[in-house]
């Protein structure tokens, strides 16, 4: 770890204490954590009660064979039957799941449990009918509509591990995804509102269908399309109606009980390789972490809360803390389909005051975004039904730690900052919100049951007031299981750094009181509004163009953003200048390849790039440029004059 991203860290003395109130009815006390230290695995099985199980386990975790780990070995349970059918059966089926807020602005509905069971046996009952069986995958590309989390619990109730695509990637990005898993089924729309406006998606299915089809013929088989905008829909012979084929099903569907270790979903994320990883979660263990965190880190009081998480479905904390998490502890939710500031930008604080909700969790990267706003937008409306904030997704600053907790929790919030991952499941940092003295910045410390630490390049712990690499010492129930199809690249990846250790891929830090400040990610990695992009992978799609011949790529420090995407690229000399619109070009070839949140923030043209001897890209220099930083050591350079060339060029472009 730098010194120089330690030393970035502003000293912080603000402590916020739990209200006092808030602490006497917390969910989660200090003693948990006692309990955990002293009975780890018993610990674990207290909280698998919270989930109803077909047959119980014979053994907690099996850790015979790292890092492949095995949680409630011998467990049965149904997903889908845990997040709805059985608060059904306890007579909650008139409870609210889900308010449903649409866009445009009038479109809004509320969902039942008991509604929501049905429509998740239709569906299941349609998949069963178009051929889909347990362990087939089954690929879902829809926008934030109800249908969404349906499909996703139809797969669940049949054990078809469903891989969920951001309906922002592209079509090239859908495909992909679809070969590396086999996904013989996909699930879309034909569009969906953005700023009051329908914006297709269908046309990006056929796009990624017709390359499957290149590479695999018949792998897809079937494109289950939801009406949601009405536009004109090009139909191929794949194509079939979600309300025609769902729509005429039983609302009855008896549910089978798969292994506690039975594939629940892939979700993919960007790796320091080009290709996106497939990170596997399993039924019971990740069911049982994200119930148990959901009740836990955010104090769920189902009878009374109504709880809201931003996330886009197509991202891990929409899987958890939107779909599993809650559901499976019964919780009343807002889910959302449009932006923050449309039709105006106070309409979020607006859905707070209507749903009076009680916990509210977003990223930094809006925070920040309101914060620029300014106070006088969440002071028009009434914010006093909430009780409990939380961020995820990058660090907070302090600055926009407190603005939240006091312009929007109204002073009396507790925060929670949640240090978690695509490959952790669910939260394993965090502050208890009735426990924890919070800190401004940091995620504090492992949760009862996770065993997080710092360590050192030999993978010693290191001491309070030292930083270095953010490591799990033990397994957890939510961990992934492996990556799709790629056991060496697993154990590659996180297992063969430190011996013994999940190594996160994240740098941090331990306090003078060893609470931790996670201070971003130490490989290739870049965290772009709290989204997860690879260098290597922008670098790819960009050398994809025709008049590319090199590109490097960095993640450069960004005041709303947390880090931007920069590029430098080197023309092929037959593209000459490239044109006047080369910029514009390049940016919108990115988006097409990856999809917009990959755009790059800036890309300058470069006639060479800073490489050492043995032609490995020195990043580090480039993102000098980038941060407006006067460039570092240049003695490991091939050719010494290829800084002043770019530096000088970046001061003409910019
Ligand atoms: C990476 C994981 C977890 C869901 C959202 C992102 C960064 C996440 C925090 C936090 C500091 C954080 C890390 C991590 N990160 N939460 N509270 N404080 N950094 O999931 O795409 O898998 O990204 O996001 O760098 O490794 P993801």
């Amino acid at each position: 770890m730098s010194n120089e991203a330690l030393s970035n860290l502003s000293h912080e003395d603000r402590r916020f204490d739990p209200p006092a109130d808030f602490a006497a009815q917390a969910n989660l006390t200090a003693a948990a954590y006692e309990q955990a230290d002293a009975d780890r695995l018993g610990f674990w099985a207290e909280q698998a009660e919270r989930l109803s199980w077909e047959s119980r386990w014979d053994q907690v975790l099996d850790w015979s064979n790292p890092p492949f780990a095995k949680w409630f070995v011998g467990g049965k349970l149904n997903a889908a039957y845990n997040c709805v059918d059985r608060h059904v059966e306890a007579g909650a089926g008139e409870k609210v799941a889900f308010h449903w807020v649409g866009e445009p602005a009038e479109d809004a509905r509320d969902i039942t449990y008991a509604e929501l069971k049905d429509e998740v046996c239709r569906a299941a009952n349609a998949l069963v009918e178009l051929g889909v069986k347990a362990g087939d995958r089954v690929a879902i590309y829809l926008p934030m509509i109800p249908e969404a989390v349906v499909a996703m619990l139809a797969c669940a109730r049949l054990g078809a591990p469903h891989t969920v695509i951001f309906g922002g990637f592209s079509a090239e990005a859908l495909s992909s995804r679809v070969l590396d898993c086999g996904a013989k089924v996909i699930i879309t729309a034909d569009g969906g509102y953005r700023r009051g406006a329908p914006s297709a998606l269908k046309p990006a299915v056929d796009e990624a269908v017709a390359k499957v089809e290149a590479e695999q013929p018949g792998l897809v088989e079937h494109v289950l399309v939801v009406r949601r905008t009405g536009q004109e829909v090009a139909s191929t012979e794949k194509d079939l109606w979600w309300e025609e084929v769902v729509g005429r099903q039983s609302s009855e569907h008896v549910c089978e009980f798969f292994d506690a270790e039975h594939p629940l979903y892939v979700m993919y994320t960007s790796g320091t390789t080009g290709k996106p990883k497939g990170i596997l979660h399993t039924t019971g263990g990740y069911l049982v972490g994200a119930a148990y965190t959901h009740w836990g880190i955010f104090d769920l009081k189902a009878d009374t809360d109504v709880y809201w998480c931003t996330a886009d479905i197509g991202w891990v904390t929409g899987h958890s803390y939107m779909v599993y998490g809650p559901l499976a502890n019964q919780a009343t939710s807002v889910m959302y389909e449009g932006v923050p500031d449309a039709p105006h930008k106070g309409r979020w604080w607006e859905v707070i005051e209507k749903y009076k909700v009680t916990i509210f969790y977003t990223a930094p990267t809006a925070i920040r975004t309101f914060m620029k706003w300014g106070d006088e937008i969440p002071a028009s409306f009434d914010l006093s039904s909430l009780r409990l904030l939380g961020s995820v997704g990058e660090p907070i600053n302090p600055e926009a730690y407190v603005w939240y907790r006091d312009t929007i929790g109204g002073s009396r919030t507790p925060v929670v900052d949640t240090w978690w991952q695509t490959e952790t499941g669910s939260i394993l940092i965090s502050p208890l919100p009735g426990v924890t003295s919070a800190k401004p910045g940091s995620a504090m410390r492992a949760i009862p049951g996770i065993a997080a630490d710092v360590v050192n390049d030999e993978g010693e712990s290191v001491p309070d007031g030292s930083g270095g690499y953010l490591v799990i010492r033990e397994p957890w129930p939510s961990m992934l299981r492996t990556l799709w199809g790629d056991d060496e690249r697993f154990k590659e990846t996180y297992w063969s750094r430190f011996e013994g250790m999940y190594f996160a891929g994240d740098g941090a830090k331990k306090d003078e009181d060893g609470d931790v400040w996670v201070l971003g990610r130490v490989d290739d990695v870049m965290n772009v509004s709290g989204h997860r992009l690879s260098t290597t992978e922008i670098e790819s799609a960009l050398v994809s163009h025709p008049k590319v011949a090199e590109a490097a790529v960095v993640g450069a420090t960004d005041e709303m953003t947390g880090q931007a995407v920069c590029a430098y690229v080197i023309l092929r000399e037959a593209a000459g200048d490239g044109g006047d619109d080369i910029i514009t070009e390049l940016r919108n070839h990115v988006a097409h390849e990856i999809g917009a949140i990959a755009k790059p923030r800036q890309i300058m043209i470069v006639p060479e790039l800073p490489k050492t001897r043995s032609g490995k890209i020195m990043r580090r220099l480039l993102r000098d440029v980038a941060e407006n930083r006067e460039v570092g050591d240049v003695t490991t350079l091939a050719d010494s004059n290829v800084m002043r060339l770019i530096s000088e060029g970046a001061a003409t472009s910019t």
